[in-house]
């Protein structure tokens, strides 16, 4: 059961695509003022679980810290971050009292769990204005299908986009794509996506190609399609300031840029240098925006990869006067030396929040301040994106994914969560995340495999790949100036070529469990609790997930780890991917266990009385061999599995698929 109540005059944000009748009255759970601000708070039961908030920093359990609504571009996603690049702000109380909530609210909120008062939870807004949804059900999995429902189908990509990218931000030349392209295939290492990080745009100019590394371009699309790679751009948000340089030239006549109070079209520099940001909020501005992808589309290009739309500044031409009139003042009274202390204190002088204030969508007839609005940029470039491609082919499915996103944002496109470091800590963070972004829609996601930012080592990427092979989106990227990372710079290729391999394997269950959970409105990665939510033991387990309806996995994620500790809520057959292209079986029972986990080993736990099918090694999405199918779990299990064609948007019905029975 779903209650909706409005305060204030709430932005139409498009997250909800349900009708729900709106409640006279309080809600039955908190208390809330509206006065002076927004202010939701309850007291927690005792052993409260508090899930969701999707993208979003520490635990499963989202308990014990503060975090923040507020889409920012901040590349250290160390353990004190309360902001990333999303706003997802659904949580589901589970405890005491079970029932979800969703502040469907698009300025920054806090999200205070715990972290003022072990025992209260508050959800804060500076303005009154915005639609509280409560969400009653059986148990919090039940909250969040119900949830999953009044939002709306998640995204479907395309098959070719279950399988294995390489990205780098630093790829310039044809040459380097094809360099990767061999290393790959020379090793036998399955590969089905590279990715075009900024440079292969005109001096970073969104919808160009540099003319002189990426001359004929349609032909090279071609080259590497018949390899069978597909090339998926980078699109950010900013739209360079270039005399001349006509989606510049379009956007600004027919006034489709974010404009300042004055009227001025708004400057933000980030990567191409100055640049303009299209009102994506506007819907005549999201639908060129949109319709520029075509620039590609037409091209060959199947695929792409929403950046900087937080929106990301790195200055605004108002900060710089700022900036400089603060040094003139400090050099009046040192006599024309720099003082040391207004060094140290200028980067403290930049506030992002001063520049959101500093512009204005304009939507309807009415003209909206940014930071009123700010969550909804990267959802509605997104949407623009998504839209413009369905114009180009309605009926096809485009990859697309988005760094910043707001619920609604899912129906659109995936996400990646951006720029995390080779780090161990970030692989369980992956995991964790990957939970809660589904129970927010979420569905088509996956992190920088490997770490975006800092070196990697190969004991770290192998690891992180054997938990990639159940994320959907499974590319590993990384940043300009980091160590080599693709996988054949590292000693023994074989044993990428093997992880990576049973992505390939589990291709088809994989697929299928992605497909029900789309179609269906449930989940692909959930919590054990969700499945067993009366094991008390099941509920406290944040390094463990269930994946899809018949397996369970526990990936490796400390440095020079044998294996590591799992908590087994039922009898389950623990299966092992082994190097030579075995599988080794074992049952074993409910419980703890330390089971061993060598490093180029996939691990998986499947649950009792259930089978999987794996398919036979493939080095592309295309050639895995749906006809061919082996079944692993336990004897006389049977398993539906969904099929499709992978390229259409007309889908099965889950239930009408083809049943594999284990002899
Ligand atoms: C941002 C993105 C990263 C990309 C870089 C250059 O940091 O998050 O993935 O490589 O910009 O485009």
């Amino acid at each position: 059961m779903i209650q909706k109540y409005v305060y204030g005059t709430p932005f139409e944000t498009e997250a909800v695509t349900e009708a729900v009748k709106t409640e006279v009255g309080k809600p039955a759970y908190g208390q809330i003022t509206s006065e002076d601000g927004f202010c939701f708070t309850y007291v927690m039961g005792e052993e409260d679980i508090v899930y969701g908030l999707g993208e979003a920093n520490r635990g499963l359990n989202k308990r014990g810290y503060r975090y923040f609504s507020d889409c920012t571009d901040g590349p250290n996603h160390i353990e004190s971050m309360q902001a990333m690049y999303a706003a997802h702000n659904f949580l589901v109380l589970a405890g005491e009292k079970t029932f979800g909530l969703f502040f469907d609210y698009p300025a920054k909120m806090v999200f205070d769990i715990g972290y003022t008062r072990a025992d209260t939870l508050t959800v804060s807004c500076d303005r009154a204005d915005l639609n509280l949804y409560v969400i009653e059900g059986e148990s919090a999995y039940d909250i969040v299908k119900q949830f999953r429902r009044m939002t709306g189908k998640s995204y479907i990509p395309p098959k070719f986009a279950f399988g294995y990218g390489q990205s780098r931000w630093g790829y310039k030349t044809k040459e380097d794509f094809r360099q990767v392209v061999n290393g790959y295939r020379s090793r036998h290492i399955p590969l089905d996506m590279v990715y075009m990080d900024i440079d292969y745009m005109q001096d970073y100019k969104d919808f160009t190609l540099n003319p002189e590394t990426f001359a004929d371009f349609p032909a090279f699309v071609k080259e590497m399609k018949e390899q069978g790679i597909r090339l998926i751009p980078i699109i950010d948000a900013g739209v360079k300031v270039e005399k001349g340089y006509p989606v510049y030239e379009e956007g600004v006549k027919n006034r489709y840029f974010c404009q300042r109070e004055d009227g001025s079209d708004f400057v933000a520099a980030v990567w191409p240098g100055d640049t303009h940001f299209p009102d994506v909020l506007n819907p005549k501005a999201r639908r060129w925006f949109g319709d520029q992808y075509r620039f590609l589309t037409e091209q060959g290009i199947e695929g792409f990869w929403n950046d900087m739309n937080e929106p990301s500044i790195f200055y605004t031409p108002e900060a710089v006067e700022a900036i400089m009139k603060s040094l003139q003042e400090a050099l009046a009274t040192t006599d024309g030396k720099i003082p040391l202390t207004w060094l140290r204190g200028i980067a403290d002088q930049y506030n992002i929040q001063e520049e959101y204030k500093r512009f204005y969508h304009q939507v309807g007839e009415e003209r909206i301040r940014h930071d009123q609005v700010h969550n909804l940029f990267g959802y509605n470039m997104t949407r623009a994106a998504a839209e413009g491609l369905e114009r180009v082919e309605p009926d096809k499915r485009f990859l697309l994914f988005s760094r910043s996103s707001y619920i609604g944002m899912h129906r659109y496109g995936g996400i990646w969560t951006g720029d995390n470091c080779s780090w161990w800590s970030h692989i369980l963070l992956n995991l964790k995340m990957m939970a809660s972004l589904n129970m927010c829609g979420f569905l088509y996601t996956g992190a920088d495999l490997g770490g975006f930012g800092a070196d990697t080592t190969r004991e770290l990427l192998l690891r992180w790949l054997a938990l990639g092979v159940f994320t959907p989106l499974m590319r590993n990227h990384t940043s300009y100036g980091t160590r080599d990372q693709e996988c054949y710079q590292f000693e023994n290729p074989d044993d990428f070529a093997h992880v990576i391999g049973v992505r390939y394997r589990l291709l088809p269950y994989l697929y299928s469990e992605f497909m029900k959970a789309a179609l269906l409105d449930d989940l692909y990665i959930k919590p054990l609790a969700f499945v067993y939510p009366n094991d008390r033991m099941a509920l406290l387990v944040e390094d463990q997930m269930m994946l899809g309806n018949e397996i369970m996995i526990a990936p490796v994620y400390t440095q020079n780890a044998r294996g590591r500790y799992v908590y087994l809520p039922e009898e389950m057959k623990f299966i092992k991917f082994l190097p030579d292209g075995t599988i080794s079986e074992a049952i074993l029972p409910k419980g703890h266990h330390y089971v061993e986990i060598a490093l180029a080993e996939v691990p998986l736990f499947i649950r009792s009385g259930r089978c999987i099918p794996v398919a036979e090694a493939a080095e592309t999405v295309e050639e895995v061999n749906g006809a061919n199918l082996q079944m692993i779990g336990y004897p006389g299990a049977a398993y539906t599995l969904y099929e499709d064609d992978g390229i259409h948007k007309s889908y099965e019905k889950p239930e009408d698929g083809r049943v594999l029975r284990m002899e």
